[in-house]
């Protein structure tokens, strides 16, 4: 359990890599792994949980997943829908409220209404946002809010973008961690992790633990978050600021 001591990010984000690896390692087929990984998920929605996150948000299936070979896209689309009957009660049960992130068009009509049921279903609840992002990219969320805005003859302002994007009912993430070594985003909160502590783990999806969660939380509590401002500014130890003509 992290330390009272520490400070919790409200918002974290997790592109959940790794699972290929982990059962290619153990002579499993890639889905083994991505099984293996909705375990993980759901180990980690309830560290969150007891920890006192506000938000979390996983990168499940970016736009660019399509390109992998049709029966690990067509396996990864069931264990989605498998996921959406088996976790929901549990997740409805602990206060979370579910959102899904991303383009639905391409998912199959079943899926969708699963999708749409979920959401509908935990509603309510208060205790955690859970954002899962399927079929998403950052450079989609981007594009689509500047659509959005276009159609509706709107001025095009950060603002603006910002509200008309998929992620607008949550604050930026305060902490973006990824599983797996690499340290890269690939797509994932382009626009949204602009000011994101970064926390690589070279743990693969599937062992990401509590532990691991705790270093993560550990090293966001190691940095300070300047958003442009000298450190002295933000300490407060701004010899200059008393002297500001305002
Ligand atoms: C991440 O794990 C899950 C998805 C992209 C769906 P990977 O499947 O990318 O695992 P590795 O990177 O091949 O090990
Ligand atoms: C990012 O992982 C997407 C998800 C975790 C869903 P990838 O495994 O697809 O990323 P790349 O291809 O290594 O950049
Ligand atoms: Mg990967």
């Amino acid at each position: 359990m992290a330390s009272s001591r520490l400070t919790v990010p409200h918002h974290v984000a997790i592109v959940m890599d790794g699972n290929g690896r982990w059962a290619s390692q153990r002579f499993l087929p890639r889905i083994a792994g991505h099984k293996q990984g909705v375990d993980s998920l759901n180990r980690c929605v309830r560290a969150c949980l007891e920890r006192g996150i506000g938000v979390l948000t996983v990168f499940a299936f970016s736009s660019e997943n399509w390109n992998r070979p049709p029966e690990e896209v067509s396996g990864l689309m069931e264990l989605l829908a498998l996921s959406l009957s088996r976790e929901v009660p549990s997740l409805n049960a602990q206060g979370v409220r579910i959102h899904f992130v991303g383009a639905r068009q391409r998912l199959s009509e079943k899926v969708q209404a699963g999708l749409a049921q979920a959401e509908l279903s935990t509603a309510g609840n208060q205790r955690l946002i859970f954002n899962v992002c399927f079929n998403y990219g950052g450079r989609w969320d981007i594009a689509q809010a500047a659509h959005k805005l276009a159609s509706r003859g709107e001025a095009i302002t950060e603002l603006s973008l910002d509200r008309a994007m998929a992620m607008a009912h949550v604050p930026d993430p305060d902490l973006l961690i990824r599983t797996g070594g690499e340290l890269r985003l690939s797509n994932f909160l382009l626009w949204q992790a602009a000011y994101s502590e970064l926390h690589f783990s070279s743990k693969l999806w599937p062992e990401f633990d509590d532990a691991a969660l705790d270093e993560a939380i550990a090293f966001f509590n190691t940095r300070e978050r300047r958003f442009g401002q000298t450190s002295a500014q933000v300490s407060g130890h701004d010899k200059n600021q008393d002297a500001r003509v305002v």
